[in-house]
């Protein structure tokens, strides 16, 4: 498809806190093809969710435009909702009704035939797993079972573009695994358009066919993850030596073999990130050995997404609260 199911040009929120202006959101400028899998990586305030709601119609925004399904989010708002599912950050209805019939509901408001919307919740009570708490209190879920009936609603009347907001945070990992087969499902039988944002960078770097970085508002990197990591970041050697002295005439060695920034991770152990890691170690290797500084642990690492986000803004995703695996301790030579 030629035109883009999402576009936006511009857009931008600026709230008022404090009477100051909080820009939110700062000119975002997006095109996204009917079917794409696009995940929204970044830090705690970044404007993820400010973007989302913004293209979701639950906010105006304060200048810009944006299309989605068609429809522009200012002046034909009741048509871009009918187009989408949206699946909010905080949601958990705190409902006393029974979830078969909070499904069944969601279905009647988006104008399903009865027969069609009994199939449909049957279809996503099996696939979410909610087969156990079909006849249960919503109001007597747990956060993670509130969460997996959150999107069976968000995707009830089978919506063209799917916005999901943080959907697998608080989940358990069979839940998040159980998610993910349905998006991914969804989106090979359906086409469906799914528009994410999370702070698993492993689930952005195995699912999103795009990753979109936000900092402070604004997009600082759109690209397959693949192509991010190995343009933005690079293959994470860590050295370990028996000694600080032994460490301390690495670092020049190590410096000019690689031509980049050498990191003392402490005493006897050194960091660096360069580019064709396993080719270049050996070399390292030798080249330590022939200067009296032969490193006695090593380690090679692939970048990850977080590697990505270090290298855009010196800053580390960890720190700012996303879920990361930690990374290997160096193991012995
Ligand atoms: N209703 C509001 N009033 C004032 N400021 C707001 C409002 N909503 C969001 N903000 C501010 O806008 C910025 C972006 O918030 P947003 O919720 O979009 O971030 P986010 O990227 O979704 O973060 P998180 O990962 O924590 O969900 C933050 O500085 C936030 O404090
Ligand atoms: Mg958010």
């Amino acid at each position: 498809m030629d035109t883009p199911i999402i576009s936006a040009r511009g857009l931008t929120k600026t709230f008022t806190v404090a009477r100051r202006p909080v820009t939110a959101v700062a000119g975002l400028d997006l095109d996204v093809t009917e079917g794409e899998l696009l995940a929204f990586l970044g830090p705690n305030g970044a404007g993820k969710s400010t973007s989302i709601r913004m293209l979701t119609t639950l906010l105006p925004p304060t200048s810009g435009t944006a299309r989605v399904a068609g429809h522009d989010v200012r002046t034909e708002r009741a048509r871009v909702r009918r187009a989408i599912g949206y699946v909010g950050q905080g949601n958990s209805a705190g409902h006393n009704q029974r979830v078969r019939d909070e499904l069944l509901s969601q279905g009647a408001f988006y104008g399903m035939a009865r027969r069609a919307a009994t199939q449909r919740a049957d279809e996503l009570i099996e696939s979410l797993d909610l087969a156990q708490l079909a006849d249960r209190t919503v109001m007597n879920l747990s956060g993670g079972q509130k969460r997996r009936l959150d999107i069976a609603l968000g995707l009830m009347h089978r919506p063209r573009v799917l916005f999901l907001d943080e959907p697998s945070t608080g989940l358990d990992p069979q839940s998040r695994a159980n998610l993910w087969e349905h998006i991914l499902d969804l989106r090979r039988t359906s086409g469906t358009t799914v528009f994410l944002t999370t702070h698993y960078l492993e689930e952005a770097d195995n699912f999103a066919e795009r990753v979109l970085v936000m900092d402070h508002g604004a997009v600082i990197a759109d690209d397959t993850a693949d192509r991010l990591k190995s343009e933005l970041a690079g293959d994470v050697v860590t050295l370990g030596f028996t000694s600080p002295e032994d460490a301390a005439t690495a670092v020049p060695v190590v410096g000019k073999r690689t031509g980049r920034t050498v990191e003392r991770l402490d005493a006897t152990t050194l960091r660096v990130t360069v580019d064709g890691g396993p080719a270049l170690v050996p070399v390292l290797t030798r080249e330590l050995d022939a200067a009296a500084a032969p490193p006695v642990r090593l380690a090679l690492r692939e970048p990850t997404l977080d590697d990505v986000f270090l290298s855009l803004t010196g800053r580390s995703l960890r720190e700012a609260g996303a879920a990361t695996p930690e990374h290997a301790e160096p193991a012995p030579v």
